[in-house]
């Protein structure tokens, strides 16, 4: 164990500074985002804003930049991922320069009427997180760190584009020529105490479907990560998450009960309480999956659509920050335009300028 963590007392004092780093010349705007193991910083280079993470090279608790390099460089040109820009160190810190991308889908959250997405908008954020999560997949990587926070909205005319950020926890399960990692019979805790899996508690190594369905925990310093995992993300999009609810102070050891206590009738009940039926048949698909096999993400996928149509839940709809003024100005989309408008109160269909992910 190295010396305390000191990336923002590093980085703090180089706002507005320039800073040449390899073959380039970064000013250094502002922080976007400060972490216990990496800060993000809004930077410009030749004029053009990116968003460059950074991690200090002595006393980090846990290096994650190196992973973040790794995965951002195997998913390059894959839409929903932000571009590698540059990557490098410096004596202090180590740096990867990316594509600066919008608000995170959290932060989004925070500003949206009630703190609720539209039925439209959270079952196309499933859609989209979901496909990342399978390139990510077939990439050979595992997330095991899937949450609102993790994914980001793109700016301007990329805003129909849902962004996978975030490759700190991330592990290799499948060789680089595609041959299978042989799983593990044993799985360590992810990253550093205070992280939590739940598989590793019951010394399981981590799997594709646990992405998908977010059985472990991340307990991230005093931040309890409640939902991590994409379907625990979407029910608590759609309808917060039962150990929400709880007035008592949540503790791991309480979650993770709740989480094995939702594979059961009683527990399922709670979890899927009010949610279309769909959702725990999703359920099922997800835990049926053998410890070997990877989630049938197309089958997922179309079970979601099917629920949406079911639920007469519109997918050709705008998402809510481009279509919510206050939103819209989060994702550098500016006033509504007088057309725009019209076409709103007139409720005419608005596909026409949908970019609808790939499914
Ligand atoms: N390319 C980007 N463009 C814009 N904002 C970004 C970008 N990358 C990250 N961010 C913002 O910074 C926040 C923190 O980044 P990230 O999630 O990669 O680090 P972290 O949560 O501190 O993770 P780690 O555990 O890897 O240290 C994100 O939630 C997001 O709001
Ligand atoms: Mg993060």
């Amino acid at each position: 164990m190295g010396e305390k963590c000191e990336i923002n007392d590093l980085l703090v004092p180089l706002k507005d500074k320039r800073l040449r780093l390899g073959s380039h010349e970064y000013k250094m705007v502002e922080p976007i985002a400060t972490g216990p193991f990496s800060s993000v910083f809004l930077v410009e280079g030749d004029g053009i804003p990116y968003a460059m993470k950074v991690e200090a090279q002595v006393g980090c608790l846990r290096p994650v930049l190196k992973l973040d390099r790794a995965v951002l460089s195997a998913l390059d040109n894959q839409t929903g991922f932000p571009s590698l820009i540059d990557a490098g160190r410096t004596d202090h810190f180590k740096y990867v320069v990316m594509q600066l991308v919008g608000p995170d889908l959290s932060s989004l959250l925070e500003f949206a009427p009630q703190n609720r997405f539209s039925q439209s908008t959270i079952y196309k954020i499933a859609l989209q997180t979901l496909e990342r999560l399978r390139i990510l997949h077939d990439a050979g990587w595992l997330n095991r760190d899937v949450k609102a926070q993790n994914f980001a909205v793109g700016f301007g005319e990329e805003s129909s584009i849902v962004y996978m950020l975030d490759f700190g926890l991330t592990r290799r399960y499948l060789e680089p020529n595609g041959r299978r990692h042989l799983l593990r019979p044993w799985g360590p805790s992810v990253g550093t105490f205070p992280y939590a899996p739940l598989n590793s508690l019951g010394f399981l190594d981590q799997t594709p479907a646990d992405d998908v369905e977010g059985i472990y925990l991340a307990d991230q310093l005093s931040k309890v990560c409640n939902y991590s995992g994409w379907l625990y993300m979407i029910i608590h999009l759609l309808n917060g998450l039962p150990w929400h609810n709880s007035k008592r102070s949540l503790s791991l050891a309480k979650v993770r009960e709740w989480k094995m206590y939702c594979r059961r009738a009683g527990g399922r009940a709670q979890l899927f309480k009010d949610v279309p039926e769909g959702w725990s048949e999703i359920f099922d698909m997800i835990v049926k999956t053998a410890h070997h096999e990877r989630p049938d993400y197309h089958k997922i996928a179309c079970k979601v659509i099917s629920i949406a149509q079911k639920e007469n839940i519109d997918l050709t709809e705008q998402f809510d920050w481009q279509t919510n003024p206050v939103l819209r100005s989060l994702v550098r989309l500016g006033p509504l335009s007088c057309d725009e408008l019209t076409m709103q109160t007139c409720g005419t269909p608005r596909a026409t300028r949908m970019i609808l992910s790939p499914i």
